[in-house]
């Protein structure tokens, strides 16, 4: 939509095998069978200017700093009323407690939203919550039924895999949830019900904005099922509710930090391999930084759970390497301290995304976010990361907006 989003906002939505005959005044659409089929344009009303650079040198670097922007349109009214936003199902009290399990699937970054959040669910909701990459979930059988709720990440809705395991969830009996970035996209078509991110087009290849839109997204949802299941205390629900509405404010603070990293990036471009290490919920950052340098700056980098690092990787440490790690968790710093330390001994050089109140002489350097609930710290503690593989595209002088040999939306296997 977005390509030809200047010259209309009419846009007619075909089917999968669904053809179009198209003629200078008129349209004709036909089924899989031959048959004329009747459509109505929808209107998709998505401003021009916003697949426009606007000043910025690259779509990239325009996402990052719309994150302010695109929480708060995310989080809109959802906190107060979210049935509005689940079309179609009643997710009630008796439907909920009947799971068995919640599945996230979802490729890439997508999926890295769903790891950020699984934990949520699980402590809010007291469900368990299971996790996959759309191409492994469709293959393996997976162990659902009627009692679970399958909810698919896409900020296209059109990537091949994940729309292949929706069906398949379907056809199991499982009720599907789609939460997608683009209106009308085949994802929110073929899912039982569908929430949109609302974080605006989203054109560079690597995916910023759409990633905490669907975190601030999955954050809303876990709260709303746990209020209608009374299964965590409302002081807890509240407290979380108040922290998401003060995200805004906290993601342009902490774009603030954009010049430190710049600087940092500096003495990072040249670097053949880098490892990202974060415990808890910080893997699940460290996992979504190593992919956005992979994809913009060509360098191999490897995310680890700390705790793994004596498990492998410690082997590859050797004097001058660098290592990243995310520090949010005040519960597993002390820990996450001493595992930095091990890399440290063995000559690396250390960079600390934190929001606690560490001691900064023992890092080369230390990218301070604002503190927010722990749960909700992703949504912080991944923006210097995308800063930080941004400068580093830029100073190799690579295309950030459209890396090689990726594409914005994998529409077949
Ligand atoms: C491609 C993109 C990634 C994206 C993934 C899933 O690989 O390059 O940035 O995370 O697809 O895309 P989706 O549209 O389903 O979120």
């Amino acid at each position: 939509m977005p390509a030809i989003l200047s010259y209309t906002k009419n846009f007619y939505l075909m089917e999968d095998n669904e053809i179009a005959e198209i003629y200078k005044d008129k349209i004709i659409f036909y089924n899989n069978n031959l048959e004329e089929v009747k459509k109505q344009p929808k209107l998709i009303d998505l401003d021009a200017s916003s697949i426009e650079k606007n000043g910025y040198d690259d779509f990239m670097l325009k996402e990052i700093n719309e994150q302010t922007l695109s929480v708060r349109e995310t989080i809109g009214f959802k906190l107060d009323n979210p049935k509005v936003y689940i079309e179609n199902l009643d997710f009630n009290k008796e439907y909920l407690s009947s799971l068995n399990k919640i599945y996230i699937v979802a490729c890439g970054t997508a999926m890295h939203a769903g790891l950020a959040t699984s934990n949520t669910f699980e402590k809010l909701c007291k469900i368990p919550t299971l996790v996959d990459i759309a191409s492994e979930f469709r293959y393996k059988n997976p162990l659902i039924d009627d009692k679970t709720l399958c909810i698919f990440i896409s900020q296209s809705g059109e990537t091949a895999d994940t729309i292949a395991a929706l069906k398949l969830a379907k056809s199991k009996g499982s009720k599907t949830l789609a939460i997608s970035n683009v209106i009308g996209s085949s994802i929110t078509r073929e899912a039982d019900v569908f929430i949109y991110t609302h974080a605006g087009p989203e054109i560079a290849v690597a995916s910023t904005k759409a990633y905490t839109s669907q975190l601030v997204l999955l954050n809303i949802l876990a709260i709303h099922f746990a209020e209608i299941l009374e299964s965590s205390s409302l002081n807890l629900l509240n407290s979380l509710k108040q922290d998401i509405l003060l995200l805004p404010e906290k993601i342009e603070e902490t774009l603030k930090q954009s010049e430190n990293v710049k600087e940092i990036s500096k003495q990072l471009y040249k670097e053949k391999d880098i490892f990202f290490l974060g415990r808890g919920i910080d893997y699940s950052v460290a996992l979504e930084a190593s992919l956005k340098l992979k994809e913009i700056s060509y360098i191999h980098s490897e995310a680890y759970a700390s705790g793994e690092l004596k498990h492998g990787p410690i082997a590859l440490i050797e004097d001058g390497i660098k290592v990243i790690s995310i520090l949010t968790d005040e519960d597993l710093v002390a820990k996450s301290v001493s595992n930095i330390q091990e890399v440290i001994t063995r000559g690396a050089k250390t960079i600390v995304v934190t929001n606690q109140d560490i001691d900064k002489k023992i890092f080369d350097y230390v990218i301070k976010i604002p503190k927010t609930n722990k749960l909700l710290s992703p949504i912080l503690s991944v923006i210097p990361l995308q800063l930080l593989a941004y400068y580093i595209s830029k100073q190799k002088g690579l295309d950030v907006d459209k890396p090689r040999n990726l594409a914005k939306s994998v529409t077949v296997e």
